[in-house]
């Protein structure tokens, strides 16, 4: 388990690498001297394309940011055009996205797949962050586990996020149901610099998935000074 919070930006389809840069650019001016590094672990998902280019400047300013990606194959190397491989991630990002309410919506990913997809990170050590809208989905061990309530995802910049009191039910139900009273999630749903305390304020909840609120560096910046 984490000992730091949390916070996991996931830009979605958004951002050309020049424009990855240079948020990542802007954002290094905020986290120079900034001392909440030491209570929050960034995790920065953006497209499969600004991996390796983000990978190379985060080395070069010496940045506090890990990297994750937005998805993998269900597959290992081979037939399979178009596909992103656990073993082409390895060495570049340290977590994955796996399962997220839009692939299963529209790339029609199942629990099966989803499975696989948790196996193949887990095979060349990438951690799966897991993310479910339903207790039916819950995985096996070995994941972090996102509640993302599909109506609670921003729509075109909307915020329609989650009561945090139901979020609270409904993670120590899960809790009570996996038998592990201490598991705690990440909440993902419209967490924006405004709401995201009274998400982190939950027992049940160690971190957020952030999309809308990460694409400007600093609506990004406002809510990591919140999440300390
Ligand atoms: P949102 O997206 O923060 O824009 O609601 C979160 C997500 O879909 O991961």
């Amino acid at each position: 388990m984490e000992e730091k919070t949390l916070v996991v930006a996931n830009w979605k389809a958004n951002k050309t690498t020049e424009e990855a840069i240079d948020w990542l650019r802007r954002l290094k001016q905020r986290l120079r001297s900034w001392p909440g590094l030491e209570r929050v672990k960034i995790v920065l998902c953006p497209s499969f394309i600004a991996l390796s280019p983000l990978k190379k400047v985060i080395g070069e300013w010496r940045l506090e940011i890990c990297l994750g990606a937005q998805d993998i194959s269900p597959f290992p190397a081979g037939s399979y055009t178009g596909e992103i491989t656990g073993e082409m991630l390895a060495g570049l990002v340290d977590y994955v996205l796996v399962g997220h309410s839009e692939r299963r919506k529209y790339f029609g990913e199942g629990e099966e797949m989803v499975k696989e997809k948790i196996r193949r990170a887990k095979e060349v050590g990438i951690v799966p962050i897991a993310c479910i809208t339903a207790s039916s989905q819950l995985p096996e061990k070995g994941c972090l586990l996102v509640y993302e309530p599909t109506r609670a995802i921003s729509q075109e910049g909307v915020y329609r996020p989650a009561d945090p009191k139901k979020v609270s039910q409904v993670l120590s139900s899960w809790r009570k149901k996996l038998d592990q009273p201490t598991l705690r999630f990440l909440y993902g749903g419209s967490v924006n610099p405004e709401n995201i305390a009274s998400f982190l304020a939950l027992e049940e909840v160690c971190g957020v998935v952030v999309g809308h609120a990460s694409l400007d560096p600093e609506t990004f910046f406002s809510l990591l000074e919140n999440a300390v």
